[in-house]
């Protein structure tokens, strides 16, 4: 089964309202391609609550902070159609970098708050090019709902907290995180890694749990938490941790006392690859 590709956003306009018109609702599930079996869940689901989907593929430059990591982010758009297919997409929307920015951008979407720590304080700039590209996402493709994974979890706050203030009419859908057998979190960024590496990057998993296992036993000092857990990358030489932080769910922000359900969530590199992963902790007598 073959699915369209749309490369230009005057086409994907007119196939959206098309499929409006025949009563049917949008779901869209933006990604920046090398799909996996993570975006496979995605789309399975926007399948399932939609009577028409669109999948967008593109590498947001807007977004990188480190022009080597953009240059090398994998790009396969022939099995990402594939893949769409497959799953059951509709439509696939591949625009070039000049059908999205024709011209010098001059508006940003800046997300205060939510966006600063963790991976917004790693990486400057990063959340002010995704809340960008998903407002234009949004307006280019007027979908019902979005789909996006928990495993991007700061990503999703940030999007939620700009959905919430400028009043998108778009109602957003938390996909769960899918993990290899051993657990690593599914990226698109997996393909880059060595046979060693592979082995060493399993240390962030490793290092969440290890978190979550002391959160759920009722160790509630954040710092006592992350001590444990940077014990855990220091059995892995090869592994340079950026950050493992313990904040609210909602507005992203550490916290120093574990009273009620935390995110733990953390960035590392393995050889030049660098990966984020995060889970959800509930302390014993949560008190939310
Ligand atoms: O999660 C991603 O793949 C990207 O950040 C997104 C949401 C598609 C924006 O470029």
């Amino acid at each position: 089964m073959s699915t369209p590709v749309a490369h230009q956003i005057a086409d994907v306009r007119a196939r959206v309202m098309e499929a409006r018109a025949r009563g049917l609702g949008i779901g869209l599930v933006p990604t920046m391609g090398a799909l996996h079996e993570g975006h496979g869940r995605l789309i399975e689901r926007a399948r399932a609550e939609n009577g028409f989907v669109v999948v967008t593929v593109f590498v947001n430059p807007i977004q990188f902070n480190d022009a080597s990591d953009y240059t090398a982010y994998p790009r396969t758009l022939d099995d990402d159609v594939a893949f769409s297919a497959a799953r059951g997409a509709d439509l696939v929307f591949a625009p070039s970098m000049q059908e999205m920015y024709p011209t010098e951008t001059h508006t940003f979407i800046e997300v205060a708050g939510v966006s600063e720590p963790m991976e917004g304080a790693f990486r400057p700039g990063h959340f002010r090019g995704v809340a960008t590209v998903v407002a234009k996402l949004f307006n280019i493709v007027p979908a019902d709902r979005a789909y996006f994974g928990e495993k991007d979890a700061q990503q999703l706050a940030v999007i939620r907290r700009m959905v919430e203030d400028l009043n998108f009419p778009i109602t957003l859908v938390e996909v769960e995180t899918v993990r290899e057998p051993d657990g690593l979190a599914m990226s698109s960024r997996n393909r880059r890694l060595g046979a060693g590496e592979r082995r060493d990057a399993l240390a962030l998993h490793e290092a969440l749990e290890e978190a979550r296992r002391h959160v759920e036993a009722g160790e509630s000092a954040a710092s006592s938490v992350k001590a444990r857990a940077f014990a855990v990358f220091s059995r892995y030489p090869s592994v340079q941790p950026e950050y493992l932080e313990i904040v609210d769910p909602a507005g992203m922000q550490p916290v120093e006392r574990i009273s009620a359900p935390v995110r733990i969530a953390g960035a590392m590199r393995v050889g030049a690859v660098r990966l984020i992963d995060n889970v959800l902790a509930t302390p014993p007598r949560s008190s939310s």
